[in-house]
């Protein structure tokens, strides 16, 4: 039987909660025979801090490195707020990012009919919607030098951030989009802003002529990353893939989660490039959502992003395409079947806790299995 080998990062907040759940299922499916899974579990963000005064030690990177797939919870909270900026909470998950080359951020939004009502749109513009933002992880403004804030001669400071790419990083992100979108509806929308941004004249460039050269057959559109917003919320039916860079891709994935009811609903996969000799890629699987300090340690958080994270795990890392179906499916029967953590449900309609939420899913797998 395979062995796959899972890094275990849950870091802060609701973090550890979320990731219980996904330990349970771990631990069932290897149980069960359908994969023999090791973890390992390490720290990560604040919880890292506290312990070594550092975001995430050289050991576990090298964990991370070494792991088939990295399973992160989430980094952060007021607690930390007067950390050190090089050692703060998110330091750890932007260098695990860089570190490991993630550059393909697949930030997949889908509103499961059940939870249509829990949209602030209406049923109609978000039932059955199905998208995937496709945001590039390890360029751009995130990671561009300078990045400083100095002291002028007469006293004023001055902060500099840098927005930069190249044209190999547009290729290769706009590569995997154009991948994705012919295994589902053929359509790209590649989107930055070109009106104001050098970055953004190029970033068109190149997709468009890559379009023309290699992916003639995909459908592709450009739109303004303001427009885009906007027609995220207008009309988001109409996309299919969106592309994009590492910093309009982070606005616009917390608006897509919006649209399917609750932040907590969102998984996201953090992709490497495939490595030539073994055809693997590193790959690190992450909830959209953050630590969500208010209402940590309550029972209260939603699992569902986390244990969605699993499902593209199995899916993306491991080519386990029934395992992953079945977690997905079992997702979309609690759902069916009424269960809601209080993100999700309606006022005056009762909450299940992270831990019921987790189980329900757990058992709907293994009804599926049977
Ligand atoms: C995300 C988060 C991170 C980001 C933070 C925690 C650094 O918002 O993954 O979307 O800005 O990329
Ligand atoms: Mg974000």
């Amino acid at each position: 039987m395979a062995s796959y080998n899972l890094l275990l990062l849950p870091g802060d907040g609701i973090g550890p909660e979320v990731m219980a759940e996904v330990s349970k299922l771990v631990t069932w499916f290897t149980k069960q025979g359908i994969a023999r899974f090791e973890t390992e579990t390490d720290l990560v963000g604040g919880a890292s801090y506290d312990a070594t005064k550092q975001s995430i030690t050289d050991a576990a990177m090298g964990r991370a490195m070494a792991a088939d797939a990295v399973l992160f919870g989430a980094v952060g909270g007021p607690k930390w707020d007067a950390v050190a900026y090089d050692v703060r909470p998110e330091a750890g998950l932007l260098r695990l990012r860089k570190d490991l080359g993630l550059f393909a951020n697949l930030r997949p939004a889908i509103c499961y009919g059940a939870l249509a009502d829990a949209s602030s749109l209406k049923r109609e513009l978000v039932e059955g919607l199905d998208i995937v933002i496709v945001r590039e992880l390890t360029g751009g403004v995130y990671f561009g030098e300078p990045k400083e804030i100095v002291t002028l001669e007469n006293g004023e400071k001055r902060a500099v951030d840098t927005q930069v790419y190249t044209t190999h990083e547009i290729e290769r992100i706009a590569a995997v989009a154009f991948e994705l979108a012919r295994k589902r509806r053929n359509k790209v929308t590649s989107s930055e802003k070109r009106n104001v941004m050098k970055s953004g004249v190029l970033w068109n460039q190149v997709v468009t002529a890559q379009h023309k050269r290699d992916y003639a057959d995909v459908q592709l559109e450009h739109q303004l990353a303001d427009a885009l917003g906007m027609q995220l919320v207008r009309q988001p039916k109409q996309f299919d893939v969106i592309v994009t860079d590492n910093l309009f891709g982070d606005m616009l994935s917390d608006v897509a989660a919006m649209l399917t009811g609750s932040l907590g609903m969102l998984p996201s996969a953090s992709l490497g490039a495939e490595d030539p000799a073994t055809g693997k890629r590193k790959a690190l699987y992450e909830p959209v959502h953050g630590s969500a300090p208010d209402i940590a340690g309550k029972a209260l958080a939603n699992p569902i992003a986390m244990i969605g994270s699993f499902a593209m795990t199995l899916r993306y890392s491991f080519g386990l395409t029934d395992a992953a179906d079945m977690v997905e499916k079992a997702i979309s029967s609690v759902l069916d079947q009424g269960l809601r953590t209080k993100d999700i449900a309606s006022p005056g309609q009762n909450a299940v806790s992270t831990a019921e939420m987790g189980d329900a899913i757990l058992k709907g797998v293994q009804t599926l299995a049977r």
